[in-house]
């Protein structure tokens, strides 16, 4: 098993594994309509493109975990402010949860934040209800901070996220080199 920062090659991996990973997680609590709306938008092959070959600070671009050369994880993000840093995006394979697969691409994305982008602390949106990802950023030393309304919210719609803080000067877990 290898992290990577993903390049076009691995385009068609990103997608898949988001895909599938977004239908494990929000089916019990999202509509299929909204599902499939935010899979277009996000996982499509132009945008993923664009989004693992121009990257900045405010999208530092994916990375990818490999088993055999197969995508099997991706993740990304990128700073909200100065010093503040966010997971934009994490998904896994969902027969390949709780191999600390999760724990290696968020260890990627921090210290990507931390090391280039200067961050010292790190935010992420939760789905309400998600308890595939809720309990692994408690696991991480998140903290629930706020609810606002979820992404992309159409008529009729209410889904609410949650947002989760943890500081990064200082954390240990982080500082261990993999
Ligand atoms: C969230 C996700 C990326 C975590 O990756 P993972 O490889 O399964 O997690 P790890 O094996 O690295 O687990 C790390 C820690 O979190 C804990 N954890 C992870 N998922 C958990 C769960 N559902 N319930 C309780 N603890 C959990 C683990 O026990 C472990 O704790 P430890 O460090 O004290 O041993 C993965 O489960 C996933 O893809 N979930 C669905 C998608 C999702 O919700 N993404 C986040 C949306 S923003």
């Amino acid at each position: 098993m290898e992290i990577v920062k993903a390049g076009p090659q691995h385009v068609q991996g990103i997608i898949d594994v988001c895909a599938a990973g977004y239908w494990a997680t929000y089916s019990e609590t999202h509509s299929k309509e909204y599902i499939e709306r935010v899979i277009d938008e996000f996982y499509n092959r132009e945008r993923v493109l664009s989004e693992v070959t121009d990257t900045n600070r405010n999208w530092g671009g994916y990375f990818v975990a490999l088993d055999g050369g197969e995508v099997v994880g991706a993740g990304g993000g990128g700073m909200n402010g100065e010093g503040s840093g966010e997971v934009f995006v994490l998904y896994l394979k969902p027969d390949r949860r709780n191999e600390g697969i999760g724990t290696r691409l968020l260890d990627a994305i921090t210290k990507q934040q931390k090391e280039e982008f200067g961050a010292h602390e790190q935010w992420v949106s939760v789905g309400k209800g998600n308890q595939k990802g809720i309990p692994f950023y408690e696991a991480k030393g998140f903290a629930f901070q706020q609810e606002q309304q979820g992404y992309g919210n159409s008529k009729g719609e209410n889904y609410i996220s949650l947002r989760y803080y943890r500081n990064l000067a200082g954390n240990k877990k982080e500082e261990v080199a993999r």
